[in-house]
């Protein structure tokens, strides 16, 4: 099978480095060290597309800053995926009216997934004249030419072209986090789920090439990351455009195999493609942590197929219980979406019925909302919105007793945890399975896998302290 996904030509790239150049001297030549603030709304793709667009402005001569006050570009990066994102994004980018009265030269863009959604880049456009340009995830490549005739041409930017998406590899990056680092593994989405924007707006399933990946990957544990996390909007439909008859699984334990202290993880998994295959790897792999993030949705079958999520309550259940009867500890964390149009209470029951079945450590529910131009937008929805909010909090309810004692019974366990932080007095590490432990330490530490024996819980953490004689490596 030939490779359907199309590379961004080195010519290409090669001119957006150039003009990057270009910026740079002009910036220097005028005595400036100009200022950037980046704003990420969403999710983690979004957040490692954030990180290359720093990575781009770095070399666009730009330093990097935390507030939006005073610098000389600000690049809002949105989320689509829910009603309430957009609203914050146009309520904070039209705020940035203000900061820029206080700062003239400020230059302001907006990009992202709501960028990909053509009535809302067309009021972005029409009714926002103090943004400057604004392009979708397609175009971020080109930011150094979106900022060229901005800044040199004096003129808005606009790209917002829809694309089934290509890949742009060897983008500059500057990674936000030492410890942890982000890796795509591939773009896009195929699955056009009813309720979900994503596919429109960040095109078709695209897969880097292997050998791409694990270079990043081992030239991350070089420079001492400890934690990858492969990402993807569905990883395990990774590979499917490439014809290379390599599959999610196999890339995972070839990553796995790599030499160096680090734990892997990946996100996000769709039931539909999640293969025993992958349970088999993640089990004899001690570098993957044993987490899985599966998100279900919905525990009705009615429901699930309105969604068009492709499997059912029962395929569901299966999986979880073949991963456990693989490795008992493993930690399932989902998302599930509430008040889909035309949900009874009993399929909203049948939800309920399957988290308190499954009993996940953590649980990222959703209040169904319509996204304009996908299929369940159309669908009649009377369940009031009140009624709605009802079967929220008590999903909410019931998920929250279920974590509480998921987490008391950790007491008196022992765990190998990645050192990740402070909070306070305390020092924060993560397991394995993703669950976060405070505990007195010294700042030594951060950055090593300890043991810890965690001493006490509340529903979203664990407390611990150091055990035996701290060592938490592998080798
Ligand atoms: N690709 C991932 C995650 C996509 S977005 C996956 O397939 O699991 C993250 C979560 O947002 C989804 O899992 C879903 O629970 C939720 N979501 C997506 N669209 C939504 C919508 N229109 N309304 C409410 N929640 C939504
Ligand atoms: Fe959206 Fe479904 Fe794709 Fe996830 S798998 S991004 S929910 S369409
Ligand atoms: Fe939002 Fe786009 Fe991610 S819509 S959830 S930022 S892929």
């Amino acid at each position: 099978m030939e490779r359907k996904t199309p590379l961004i030509s080195q010519e290409a790239l090669r001119q957006q480095e150039e003009i990057s150049d270009y910026l740079k001297l002009w910036w220097q030549n005028q005595g400036i060290t100009p200022v950037a603030y980046v704003e990420t709304y969403g999710c983690q793709q979004n957040e490692a597309d954030s990180e290359q667009i720093r990575g781009i402005l770095e070399r666009c001569g730009y330093g990097l800053t935390d507030t939006a006050e005073g610098a000389d570009l600000v690049v809002i990066n949105t989320c689509a995926i829910r009603e309430h994102a957009a609203q914050r994004v146009f309520g904070n980018v039209g705020a940035l009216v203000h900061t820029k009265r206080r700062h003239p030269g400020q230059k302001i863009f907006v990009c992202g997934c709501m960028m990909g959604q053509p009535e809302i880049s067309a009021r972005m456009k029409n009714s926002y004249a103090h943004v400057d340009g604004i392009f979708s995830p397609h175009h971020l490549w080109q930011l150094p030419e979106h900022l060229y005739r901005v800044l040199i041409r004096h003129k808005k930017a606009w790209a917002v072209e829809d694309s089934a998406g290509a890949i742009a590899e060897g983008l500059p990056l500057v990674r936000t986090n030492r410890l942890k680092a982000w890796v795509s593994i591939m773009y896009g989405c195929n699955n056009f789920c009813t309720y979900c924007i994503v596919p429109y707006v960040r095109g078709r399933e695209r897969s880097r090439l292997p050998e791409d990946i694990l270079a990043e990957c081992r030239e991350l544990i070089a420079q001492g990351y400890r934690e990858l996390t492969l990402l993807g909007q569905n990883v395990n439909s990774y590979g499917k455009d490439l014809g290379l008859g390599l599959d999610f699984a196999d890339l995972l334990g070839q990553i796995a195999e790599l030499e160096g202290d680090f734990v892997l993880r990946f996100m996000t998994s769709h039931p539909r493609d999640a293969s025993h295959k992958l349970f088999d790897v993640m089990a004899s792999h001690d570098k993957i942590a044993k987490q899985f993030h599966l998100p279900f949705q919905s525990g009705n079958d009615r429901i699930l197929k309105e969604m068009n999520r492709h499997y059912n309550r029962a395929q569901y259940l299966e999986l979880i219980e073949y991963g456990r009867s693989l490795m008992p500890e493993i930690v399932f964390t989902s998302d599930v979406i509430v008040g889909f149009p035309g949900e009874t209470e009993a399929e909203f029951e049948d939800t309920l019925s399957l988290i308190e079945r499954v009993r996940f450590d953590a649980l990222f529910t959703f209040i169904y909302s319509p996204r304009p131009g996908t299929p369940a937008a159309k669908l009649p929805d009377p369940t009031p919105k009140e009624e709605k909010n009802r079967r929220f909090d008590r999903l909410l309810a019931v998920q929250n007793g279920i974590s509480e004692e998921k987490h008391r019974a950790y007491v008196g366990k022992s765990f190998r945890a990645l050192v990740d932080g402070r909070d306070g007095d305390r020092l924060t590490a993560r397991t394995d399975g993703g669950r976060l432990v405070r505990f007195e330490g010294d700042d030594s530490l951060m950055g090593q896998f300890v043991e810890l024996t965690v001493t006490d819980s509340t529903t979203w953490s664990l407390v611990g302290q150091i055990s035996g004689d701290g060592a938490g490596r592998r080798d």
